[in-house]
């Protein structure tokens, strides 16, 4: 009996404990150039457009929350088998073309070594630190999945969720309240669209048309922004007042009901994310510190099992 218990966890370690052993240091025999290419794609891309940054955090985000961090996020639909890329949750996913140009300039030193899930990391990582933002060790040995199916993004938190469908959302993935805490932080940089937050400011619930925690001033602006049965697609608002830098106003504008989801909202309504909202909110210090450790280990929810060779397609 004790024998096939044994038997059974090497089986079972052989699968899981191999395959999530990623190492700052993977790369360092077969590919010493790779963080150095990545980042300068990344680079390259931001000077031209500030909104990389927010486009390749979230990327990594959407990437690892399904499958793993697998790269499916970047495969492209074939014919009729709709991709997450063009799934419901693909508002404003872009720049996919960093990712794409990285990939090239990788694949040209080292050749079918480094896979896209791992430059997807190093460019979120790089766009973190471009915003102001900390930086850290990326550990790799990630692998690329060969699934994408646009379903499949339904798996995603929505901006509506309260605090529990949050907390099950995350613990499903390994991921604590602290960690949905620490990142949810991402939203200090980037943009939202209308129909992420209209829930909000139109028809709130059968007594309120706006939501009596969001700020007055902000709501009004946002309706301003978006008007009910808002017919301007590319409307909407920034993420925090500073959106191109990582700093910890997404934390002090969330403690005045400034911040534009339900889901941020909701961090205020458990006692101890709160506190750690407001831990945050004093201390940009605390905040890059937990934002660290709780990107390492959102990047490290594993899922692909090859290296693809094109970023959107496999072979
Ligand atoms: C906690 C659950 C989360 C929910 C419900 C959520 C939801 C959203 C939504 C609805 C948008 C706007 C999409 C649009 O209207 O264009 C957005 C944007 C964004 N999210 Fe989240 N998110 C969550 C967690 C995260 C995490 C963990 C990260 C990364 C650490 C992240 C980073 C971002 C960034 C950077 C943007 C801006 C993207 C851009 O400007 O291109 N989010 N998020
Ligand atoms: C998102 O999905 C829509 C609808 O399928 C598609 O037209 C659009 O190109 C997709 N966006 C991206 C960035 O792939
Ligand atoms: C969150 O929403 C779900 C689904 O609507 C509901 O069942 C649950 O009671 C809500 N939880 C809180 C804390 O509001």
């Amino acid at each position: 009996m004790a024998g096939i218990g044994i038997a059974m966890l090497i089986m079972w370690c052989l699968t899981w404990c191999m395959a999530s052993a990623l190492s700052v240091k993977y790369y360092e025999q077969t590919c010493p150039q790779v963080e150095h290419i990545v980042a300068g794609a990344v680079h390259k891309a931001t000077m031209n457009d500030k909104t990389v940054p927010a486009a390749l955090l979230r990327m990594h985000f959407h990437d690892c929350f399904i499958r793993g961090c697998d790269a499916s996020v970047l495969l492209e639909s074939k014919g009729k088998k709709k991709a997450e890329k063009d799934g419901p949750a693909n508002i404003s996913l872009h720049a996919f073309y960093v990712i794409e140009n990285a990939k090239k300039a990788v694949e040209a030193e080292c050749p079918g070594v480094v896979s896209c899930a791992d430059i997807l990391a190093l460019a979120a990582r790089d766009a973190v630190a471009l915003s102001g933002g900390p930086t850290w060790e990326v550990p790799k040995g990630r692998k690329d999945g060969r699934i994408s199916n646009a379903i499949e993004t339904r798996q995603l938190p929505a901006p509506v969720f309260n605090i529990s469908q949050l907390e099950q959302s995350f613990s499903e993935r390994g991921l604590s309240l602290k960690d949905l805490v620490a990142l949810s932080g991402g939203h200090t940089l980037g943009f939202a669209h209308c129909s992420s937050f209209e829930n909000r400011i139109h028809n709130f619930n059968a007594k309120q048309d706006i939501d009596p925690s969001l700020n007055p001033s902000l709501a009004a602006k946002l309706r301003s922004i978006c008007p009910a049965h808002n017919k301007m697609k590319n409307a909407g608002a920034p993420l925090d007042s500073t959106s191109t830098t990582f700093d910890n106003a997404y934390y002090k504008l969330l403690l005045q009901g400034n911040t534009i989801f339900s889901s941020d909202q909701a961090l205020l309504t458990h006692p101890k994310t709160k506190a750690l909202v407001s831990k945050y909110a004093a201390s940009q210090k605390e905040f890059h510190r937990a934002f660290v450790k709780s990107i390492i280990k959102m990047g490290s929810i594993n899922g692909g099992t090859e290296i693809r060779l094109h970023c959107k397609l496999v072979r």
